[in-house]
């Protein structure tokens, strides 16, 4: 093609004006020229004729005609005339010519008006593109004057008549070089295009996938599985619900597009300390922006399993509302189906991914030291609790009361904790799920009988104190307190489902080989369980234990007796006041506990039942010691009620 000097030196500039990144949002597949058309004021008309193929269009300009012919279309053949609204003042009309070879679409804008000559069709393969700037004719009146390419002027002269001259090349795979070349932008060009082009179903570019779909009166909700590029394997694919809320009522159709894109291609990859999976999905409703759908829309995404130290995340951007890279967390919700499936509900719609964030706070140090303290300390306690029933045993052949009975209680329920607890790591490794379930609820069952069991010991109490006599109460309010009541609660939890199961604690020293049990699972509904119930529990045992301290000492600490026994209460209720302690430590998780405070709760807890031993043990002694220092003195009766709550603790 011929160019003079002076176009030659335009576009030198251009390109530089490109190259320094000022028009990095134009690009060159797409056509758009400008100018102000300089006509009479004899009624004016626009005249097109357009037909396939890829030499040249032809934009000219007369005193009544704006006339657009040449052949750079796919399919659009279309010539006529049509009439443009003239004002007989006007002298000059501001005009448009935009090209989207894409879509073999054109429009003219014509005094802000326009006029679709080709209408928007499938994503074309091939298409005439590039235009370039060929033959100009110079006018001496009327025409086109300050003729522009993307807001670039070409000249300020009249011109007659400007053609370009196109060449044939892959559309798709050039528009998918500028929309990667533009990273997330090009997200929003993908969809933007995709949503403009007459297709429904599937459309297939290089760089991503979309379907398209009609959402017409009636619409019930769809499952859909995005479409993949034919390496992908079909399994891997992501899938998405699209519930029926996501069509607007006011309109008779709406149009979604669903694209899947490879994230390596068109994201950065995320926040700095994560990575970003490689599949991510964009859905779209016409364009709009959504918020705060009533039914999420749920996506369902396929991947290796992570690693035991990283979990996976669902986060969205929203690349209409945030320029910078900005994956948020809000808004979804992640539900981690299987090691390989996340599911992710999300009440808004834009880019979807699931970013793998790598949690430092899953991971516990020496933890293979503590398992070990662990383990054997429940051993001590197995064996504790074992001697200890045996004496409860034998005294309640002599003396028949409710004290040995709660006493009997506790000691058999931190008995089925330990053994559970030992249990748990071993089940959990058979890797059986009902087993895995089973053991969880077992082991959930002697920790809230644990508690249980607690909170009778502090309602024993308060009897005595108070005075009433124990046989007031028949056992069966005590075993159903103890036993009932945790089986019940358990009950409900395994018909809820998805409580129990199996937990993978990591140690930092060995990330690979975490530490399985048997307990309640990560999700939502157990950690609330957990919260409400287990949580709930403990404070009320501690607080009603707290309370029972403060009654208990008011009540018997003017009486003479209470110098002779006040030490060793103290040091029962001490100890009981550990456990409560030692045990919300564990609950409450305080941030990361200090290695030491680990450690020392481990032990604790594991030795209960050696320490509830020690303290029977310890009653005995002080009991016979009682006796013998108040042999025959008169207040015999007094010190029987005494000795019992005290000892009751
Ligand atoms: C067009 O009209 C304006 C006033 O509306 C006038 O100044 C100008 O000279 C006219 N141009 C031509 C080419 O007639
Ligand atoms: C005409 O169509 C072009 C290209 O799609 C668009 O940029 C422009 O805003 C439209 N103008 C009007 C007045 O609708
Ligand atoms: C758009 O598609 C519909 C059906 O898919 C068809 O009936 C209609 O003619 C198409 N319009 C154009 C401009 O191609
Ligand atoms: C058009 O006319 C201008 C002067 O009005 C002249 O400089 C230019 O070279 C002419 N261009 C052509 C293509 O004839
Ligand atoms: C979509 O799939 C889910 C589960 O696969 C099913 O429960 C639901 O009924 C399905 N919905 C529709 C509209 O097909
Ligand atoms: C998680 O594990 C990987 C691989 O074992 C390791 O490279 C990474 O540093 C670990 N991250 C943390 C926070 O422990
Ligand atoms: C788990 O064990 C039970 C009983 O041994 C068996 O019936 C069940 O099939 C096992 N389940 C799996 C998933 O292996
Ligand atoms: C980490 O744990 C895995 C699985 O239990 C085991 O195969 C591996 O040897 C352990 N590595 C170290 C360094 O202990």
């Amino acid at each position: 093609m011929k160019q003079n000097p002076k176009t030659v030196r335009m576009w030198m500039i251009i390109c530089l004006l490109f190259s320094l990144g000022l028009a990095a949002t134009e690009n060159d597949r797409d056509f758009k020229m400008c100018g102000t058309w300089r006509h009479g004021s004899a009624p004016r008309n626009l005249k097109y004729d357009l037909r396939t193929g890829c030499t040249e269009i032809e934009i000219s300009a007369s005193e009544s005609t704006l006339s657009i012919r040449g052949s750079i279309t796919v399919k659009c053949t279309r010539s006529s005339s049509v009439p443009l609204n003239s004002n007989p003042l006007q002298n000059q009309s501001d005009f448009c010519v935009f090209w989207e070879p894409l879509l073999d679409l054109l429009i003219v804008e014509v005094n802000g008006k326009n006029h679709t000559l080709c209408k928007p069709k499938d994503l074309q393969e091939n298409c005439c593109t590039d235009l370039s700037l060929g033959k100009q004719k110079n006018a001496s009146l009327y025409g086109i004057v300050k003729g522009s390419i993307h807001g670039d002027i070409i000249t300020n002269n009249v011109m007659e008549k400007y053609a370009f001259e196109g060449q044939s090349i892959n559309c798709k795979k050039k528009f998918c070089d500028e929309a990667v070349s533009q990273t997330s932008r090009g997200a929003n060009m993908i969809e933007n295009v995709v949503m403009k082009s007459n297709t429904t179903g599937r459309v297939d570019l290089p760089c991503a996938q979309s379907t398209v779909i009609e959402m017409k009166e009636g619409f019930t909700g769809l499952n859909l599985t995005l479409p993949a590029s034919r390496t992908e394997a079909r399994n891997m694919i992501p899938s998405v619900y699209l519930p029926s809320c996501l069509k607007s009522a006011t309109k008779s159709k709406s149009k979604v597009v669903c694209t899947h894109y490879k994230a390596r291609k068109l994201f950065q990859g995320g926040p700095s300390d994560s990575t970003l999976l490689d599949d991510v999905v964009g859905l779209s409703v016409e364009n709009e922006i959504i918020k705060n759908l009533p039914e999420p829309v749920r996506i369902t995404f396929h991947h290796l399993p992570f690693p035991a130290n990283c979990s996976g995340k669902c986060v969205s951007w929203d690349t209409r509302i945030d320029n910078e890279e900005n994956w948020r967390g809000d808004g979804c919700n992640t539900f981690n189906i299987n090691e390989r499936e996340t599911e992710c509900h999300c009440n808004h719609l834009t880019y979807f991914a699931i970013l793998v964030q790598v949690e430092q706070k899953a991971t516990v140090r020496h933890l293979e030291a503590l398992t070990f303290i662990t383990a054997v300390g429940c051993a001590v306690s197995l064996v504790s609790c074992l001697v200890l029933f045996y004496w409860l045993c034998k005294r309640r052949i002599g003396k028949k009361n409710q004290t040995s009975l709660v006493h009997r209680g506790l000691v058999v329920a931190i008995f089925l904790l330990c053994l559970f607890f030992i249990l748990t790591g071993t089940v959990a490794n058979v890797e059986n799920k009902t087993a895995c379930v089973i053991t969880g609820s077992l082991l959930h069952y002697s920790l809230l009988s644990t508690l249980c069991w607690m909170a009778m010991e502090v309602f024993h109490t308060f009897l005595l104190v108070r005075k009433v006599f124990s046989s007031d109460i028949p056992p069966w309010v005590f075993y159903l307190g103890g036993f009932g009541l945790p089986a019940l609660l358990v009950i409900i939890l395994l018909s809820i489902g998805d409580i129990y199961g199996e937990k993978k604690i990591v140690p930092s020293e060995n990330v690979t080989g975490p530490y399985r049990m048997c307990w309640m699972l990560d999700g939502d509904k157990s950690l609330l369980a957990h919260y409400i119930i287990n949580i709930g529990l403990l404070a009320v045992v501690v607080s009603s234990g707290a309370v029972m301290l403060f009654l208990v000492v008011k009540e018997i600490h003017n009486r003479p007796e209470w110098k002779k026994i006040h030490v060793s209460f103290l040091s029962i209720w001490g100890l009981t006041c550990l456990f409560g302690t030692t045990w919300g430590l564990g609950f409450l998780d305080f941030g990361p506990l200090s290695e030491a405070t680990l450690f020392l709760f481990c032990i604790i807890n594991s030795l209960q039942g050696f320490f509830l031993m020690l303290r029977y043990y310890a009653l005995e002694r002080m009991k016979k010691k009682d006796d013998s220092i108040s042999d025959g003195s008169s207040s015999a009766s007094s010190k029987q009620h005494m000795l019992q709550p005290h000892e009751k603790s």
